[in-house]
C-alpha cells in the first residue's frame, strides 16, 4: 500500500509519561532534603466555590504533592466569600513562613477581582507564575516562577529533543495564562527557543493560512476540537493546551475531556502532537510542583 504523499507517522508526545519523570526527579531530590533535615517544600491551594472542573485540578494537586513528599494545604471557601475575605486569606498566606507556595485557582466568582487577588500573592510564593512582577520579570529575561503550563509546554519540546531555533511557531490564543506567555518564552534566546513566532486570537484574520505555515502549532484557544487538517502544515509539532469537558453519554461521568486539535485527522499529518488527556495537562502539574521546590530553596528570590 501507498502512503499518501503528505501522511507522516506521527509520535505521540508523552506529557504523562514526562511528567512522572520529573515527578520522580523532584521526589528524590525531596528525599534528599529530609534526609538532611532541611525544609520540605509546602504548597497551600485556595479554592473557591464548586466548579467540576477547578476541584479535580486541585485534587489532583494536592495528590500531587503527596506523591513527592511535599507537604500540601487544601483551603475552601464558598462562592459567597467577599473579595476582601479572600485577600485576607491571601495576606495570611503571605505571612506563613511554613508555606513556601501558594496558588489561587481559576476562575474565581464573578464578584471578585482575580487581577486583584492574583497580585496580592507575594511573588516569592506565586507558584503559578500569575503576578505582574514574575510576568514582568520573565519579559526582561530576569529569574522568575513561570507559569506552568508555557513551561510544561517548553520542557516538553525539550524533553523529546523537537528543534526550536529559527522554527515557526504558531500559538492561537492570547490568554494571559497561556498564550501570551508561551508565545514570549519560545521567542527568546533560550534553548529551546528562538523561535518567530506568531500570536493568533479571536480577531486574526485568515487563520488557517497562517497555522498552515507553523513548524510548531500550539492550540490553546479552549475550543475542543478547533484545529482540523486543512489548518496544518504537514510534518508540524501540535501541541494541544485544550482541556474542555463535553457531553459523552458513553462515559460514566457523563463527559469526555476534549482538546483544541480534532485529533483523529490532524495526528496523522503531524510529527508530534499531545495527546488530550495525557499530554500538556499532567506537565502543568509538575511544573507547579518544581516551581515550588524553588520557592522552598529559594532559588528564584533569594532569601
Ligand atoms: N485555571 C486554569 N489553569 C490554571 C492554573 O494553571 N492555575 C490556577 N491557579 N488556575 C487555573
Amino acid at each position: 500500500m501507498t502512503m499518501a504523499p503528505d501522511a507522516t507517522t506521527y509520535q505521540l508526545i508523552d506529557g504523562k509519561q514526562t511528567a512522572e519523570t520529573i515527578k520522580a526527579e523532584i521526589a528524590a531530590e525531596v528525599a534528599t532534603i529530609k534526609a538532611a533535615g532541611g525544609k520540605v517544600p509546602h504548597l497551600a491551594a485556595i479554592l473557591v466555590g464548586h466548579d467540576g472542573g477547578s476541584e479535580t485540578y486541585v485534587r489532583n494537586k494536592v495528590l500531587a504533592c503527596e506523591r513527592v513528599g511535599f507537604e500540601s494545604t487544601l483551603l475552601r471557601y464558598e462562592d459567597d466569600i467577599t473579595e476582601a475575605e479572600l485577600l485576607a486569606k491571601v495576606e495570611e498566606l503571605n505571612q506563613d513562613a511554613s508555606i513556601d507556595g501558594f496558588i489561587v485557582q481559576l476562575p474565581l466568582p464573578r464578584h471578585i477581582s482575580s487581577e486583584k487577588v492574583l497580585e496580592a500573592v507575594r511573588p516569592e510564593k506565586d507558584v503559578d507564575g500569575f503576578h505582574p512582577m514574575n510576568l514582568g520579570r520573565m519579559v526582561a529575561g530576569l529569574p522568575a516562577l513561570l507559569p506552568a503550563t508555557p513551561s510544561g509546554i517548553v520542557e516538553l519540546l525539550r524533553r523529546y529533543k523537537l528543534p526550536t531555533d529559527g522554527k515557526h511557531c504558531v500559538v492561537i490564543g492570547r490568554s494571559n495564562i497561556v498564550g501570551t506567555p508561551v508565545s514570549i518564552l519560545l521567542a527568546k534566546n533560550l534553548e529551546p527557543g528562538n523561535c518567530t513566532v506568531t500570536l493568533c486570537h479571536s480577531r486574526t484574520q485568515n487563520l488557517a493560512s497562517i497555522t498552515k505555515t507553523a513548524d510548531i502549532l500550539v492550540a490553546a484557544l479552549g475550543r475542543p476540537e478547533f484545529v482540523t487538517a486543512d489548518m496544518v502544515k504537514p510534518g508540524a509539532v501540535v501541541i494541544d493546551v485544550g482541556t474542555t469537558r463535553v457531553e459523552d453519554a458513553n462515559r460514566k461521568t457523563g463527559w469526555a475531556l476534549k482538546g483544541d486539535v480534532k485529533f483523529d485527522e490532524v495526528a496523522p499529518l503531524a510529527s508530534y502532537i499531545t495527546p488530550v488527556p495525557g499530554g500538556v495537562g499532567p506537565m502543568t502539574i509538575a511544573m507547579l510542583l518544581l516551581n515550588t521546590l524553588k520557592a522552598c530553596k529559594g532559588e528564584v528570590y533569594p532569601r
